[in-house]
This record gives structure tokens, sequence and C-alpha cells, in this order.
């Protein structure tokens, strides 16, 4: 390779690494979506057992920190108290958990929208 086609080779591979990121959000379910980024940490099984995170079912439309018996950080409890997961405030609390309820123990951020509102629109869809 000559000392121009190497950072060429290297753009190129960039560019292919950044449109699969965004093809990725096309044509991935929201069901694999949630797979790869929150099955790690919470179920959408009934009587599953508790994870790192509390149970997801049927999440949209409940109450904020409803899962019995799991123990949310007293951040959390603080900041929603009173609140209900509308689409709206899922999709805030998933671009980054920590501008919803600092200090929450869910790490994770997703700063794609489409991304977010894939996954969204799945957890509307388990019941
Ligand atoms: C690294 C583990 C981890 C990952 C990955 C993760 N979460 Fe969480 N999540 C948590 C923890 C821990 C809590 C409890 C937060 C607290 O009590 O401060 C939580 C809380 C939540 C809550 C609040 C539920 C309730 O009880 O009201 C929702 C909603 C949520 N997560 C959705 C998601 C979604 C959707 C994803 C994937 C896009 C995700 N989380 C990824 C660990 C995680």
């Amino acid at each position: 390779m000559t000392p121009i086609q190497k950072p060429l080779a290297v753009a190129l591979c960039l560019a292919a690494l950044l449109s699969t990121r965004v093809v990725a959000a096309q044509n991935v379910s929201g069901e694999d979506l949630y797979k790869q980024q929150c099955a790690a940490c919470h179920s959408v099984q009934k009587d599953a057992p508790q994870g790192m995170g509390p149970n997801l079912l049927g999440v949209v439309g409940r109450p904020a920190g409803s899962v019995v018996g799991f123990p949310h950080s007293k951040e959390f409890k603080n900041a929603l108290k009173g609140k209900s997961w509308t689409p709206e405030l899922l999709d805030k609390w998933l671009e980054n958990p920590q501008k919803v309820a600092k200090g929450t123990y869910m790490m994770y951020q997703q700063p794609d929208a489409a991304v977010r509102s894939s996954i969204i629109e799945y957890l509307k869809n388990t019941k």
C-alpha cells in the first residue's frame, strides 16, 4: 500500500462501519434490539427471576418503580415518584437515565432516536 492509499483504506473502513450502524437501526427489529441492549439486565417474561434491573413486562403505561420486590435506588424513587412510563418519558430515560434520575443504578445511554423508538414500540407489545 502506498502512503496515500493507507488513509483512504482507513476512511473507507470507517464509512463502512458507520453505514452498518444506520442500517442496523432500520432493519433490526425492536425485539432484537431489546435482546442486544436490555436483556442482559431486564427480563420481559412473566415471573422471571429478578435480574440486575426490574422486569419490563408491560412497562409502557405502568407507574415507575412498581415492580414488587425490586430494590430501586433512592435516586430513582425520588426522581420518578408519582410518574408513569409514557413513551415520551421512556425515550428520555433511554437517551440518558442519569438526566432523568441523577445517580440511578441504570448504566446505559442510547443516542440514536430510531433505536430508542424501536425498542419502545417493542415494549408496548409486551403484556
Ligand atoms: C447494565 C444493566 C442495564 C441495562 C443494559 C439496561 N438497564 Fe434498565 N435498569 C437497570 C437498573 C439497575 C434499573 C433500576 C434503576 C434504579 O433503581 O436506579 C433499571 C431500570 C429501568 C427502568 C425502570 C423500570 C421501573 O421499575 O419503573 C426501565 C423502564 C428500564 N430500565 C428500561 C431499560 C431498557 C428499555 C433497556 C435497553 C434499551 C435497559 N433498561 C437497559 C439496569 C439496566
